[in-house]
């Protein structure tokens, strides 16, 4: 029998992983790491995947993609990808050529890379798969999703919600708890979602759901990036907006300051006062909240990436 694998297509970072032995297996990739940079680089040699890719990011900004989950399955009229990303088809240089990828393209050659990783783990092909993606996301954002893993050769046996994924996980870790309440928490990169369950002998059930599908770790960056151009700009009377070398390692640096703050809920709220709380805004309201009252939770279960 051929073995399916588990792909989380995150945002900023994937990882693949296998049910086996009775145990869930994640694999690592190169480096030695469970979570794989969602990042492709188009260069003149060629092409370079995860940490590669995104290593060399500085260096070649304008053709390294990232976050292309966040342009999946909408429309090119749709506001929010005009007002948010600008151009939902990717054009880059490669190969001393001007080329532009679907986003469902740029996906596939991340779920290849995460298959092919698969593959090298396993000693064997690897064909099928189950795919999460946000609970929020549409017909067509699925779609999208499932039309990548048939470009990256992969036969996509379900497409299933990340947090479901999530507590599946809990009620395999937990196995003889009885009924339980358990809410999932799960911020990413480019989103938040919270999710109530009700987990019983293996049969879990989603209680309410809530998020925000532009609310997670790449928003907090431009979030500070925003703060740290205007500082710049009233300093030192220059706008970096458009040098997008600049405006890359910027963000770099963004997002260690922000993870390293983030270990200290106190200093990060002293050192940056308003941006992110002006321009970041918490979840929407649950979609159903009385849910959330009606099945208080037992256990919180939060998602690493
Ligand atoms: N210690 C930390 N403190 C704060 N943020 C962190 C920390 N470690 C990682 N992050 C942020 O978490 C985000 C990545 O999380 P994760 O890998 O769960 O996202 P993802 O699965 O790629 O995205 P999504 O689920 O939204 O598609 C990045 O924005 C990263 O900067
Ligand atoms: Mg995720």
């Amino acid at each position: 029998i051929r073995p399916a694998v588990g792909i989380d297509l995150g945002t900023t970072k994937s990882c693949v992983g296998l049910f086996r032995d009775g145990k869930v297996e994640i694999i690592s990739n190169k480096q030695g790491l469970r979570a794989t940079p969602s990042c492709v680089a188009f260069t003149e040699m060629g092409r370079l995947m995860d940490e590669e890719a995104k290593n060399q990011a500085a260096l070649n900004y304008p053709n390294t993609v990232f976050s292309a989950k966040r342009l999946l399955g909408r429309a090119y009229e749709d506001a929010a990808v005009v007002k948010a990303e600008g151009n939902s088809q990717v054009q880059v240089s490669y190969k001393g050529a001007e080329k532009s990828f679907f986003p469902e393209e740029i996906s596939a050659m991340i779920l290849g890379n995460l298959k092919e990783m698969a593959e090298d783990y396993l000693g064997q092909p690897v064909t099928h798969a189950i795919i999460t993606v946000p609970a929020y996301f549409n017909d067509s954002q699925r779609q999208a999703t499932r039309d990548a893993g048939v470009i990256a050769g992969i036969n996509v046996l379900r497409i299933l919600n990340e947090t479901t994924a999530a507590a599946l996980a809990y009620s395999l870790h937990h196995p003889d708890n009885g009924e339980r309440n358990v809410l999932i928490f799960d911020m990413g990169g480019g989103a938040v979602s919270v999710s109530v369950f009700s987990i019983d002998r293996g049969v879990v059930e989603v209680k309410a759901t809530a998020g925000d599908s532009h609310l997670g770790g790449d928003d907090f960056d431009n979030c500070l990036v925003s703060f740290f151009m205007g500082e710049f700009l009233k300093k030192h009377r220059e706008n970096i907006s458009h040098d997008r070398r600049a405006v890359w390692r910027l963000r770099t640096a963004c997002e260690a300051a922000k993870q390293t703050l983030s270990s200290n809920i106190w200093s990060w709220a002293r050192q940056v006062p308003s941006p992110s709380r002006s321009t970041c805004s918490l979840p929407a309201p649950p979609r159903h909240p009385a849910a959330f009252v009606q099945h208080p939770a037992h256990a919180v279960s939060l998602v690493e990436g």
